[in-house]
């Protein structure tokens, strides 16, 4: 069985960052699940049938970091059809050796609810909106509306929505640097790898 780590939580709670540095660390394949959504919103169209045919070029994109991209992201990614033609794909991913780290929202309660560790990664709405916003030049008061906004739409729809697995260890980011949320990440795969 190869080892399945799932990274949720909302935008910008540094998620993706962890993500990264955890597979790099142990030698696992990353998927950062954001980026199908991505992808699928700025591929226009309808948006299920971009969803099913999404390809690596479409994945290549430079536009999809934008706010917009997010945006348009999660509108698509409320539609249930949207996210039923991306289920597969990522389940696949998930089961490669030696293992694998996935980041998103519903990657714990979803798309692999049996991974060995589940992170649920968070931080208060100001920190987010100020690291969001240093990262693309943008003024973090918008920054902030935006965030709630998308987060809002996040948690509240129907299907799949953003919100812990029962078995996720929280991780609150707020006060933590960088280096010290990824040393609180390897702690609990430690604590999981080495019983
Ligand atoms: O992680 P991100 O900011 O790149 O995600 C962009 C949007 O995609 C997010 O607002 C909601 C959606 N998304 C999702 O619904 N499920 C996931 N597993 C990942 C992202």
């Amino acid at each position: 069985m190869p080892f399945i780590i799932a990274i949720d939580g909302p935008a910008a709670s540094g998620k993706g960052t962890i993500a990264r540095a955890l597979a790099e660390r142990l030698g696992f394949h990353h998927l950062d699940t954001g980026l199908l959504y991505r992808a699928t919103g700025a591929k226009g169209g309808d948006p299920v049938a971009a969803a099913r045919d999404l390809g690596p070029a479409d994945l290549a994109r430079p536009d999809l970091r934008s706010s917009d991209a997010g945006q348009a992201a999660s509108r698509v990614a409320a539609i249930p059809e949207v996210r039923a033609a991306l289920v597969d794909f990522q389940r696949r991913f998930a089961r490669q050796e030696p293992g694998a780290v996935l980041d998103g929202r519903d990657i714990g309660t979803v798309i692999c609810p049996d991974a060995q560790v589940k992170l649920y990664v968070t931080a208060s709405d100001q920190v987010r909106a100020a690291r969001r916003a240093a990262e693309l030049g943008a003024d973090p008061a918008e920054m902030l509306a935006q965030l709630r906004d998308r987060d809002r739409r996040d948690s509240e729809r129907a299907t799949a929505p953003l919100k812990p697995a029962d078995d996720a260890v929280i991780l609150d980011t707020t006060s933590l640097g960088i280096e010290a949320a990824i040393a609180a990440a390897l702690a609990e795969v430690d604590r999981v790898l080495r019983p």
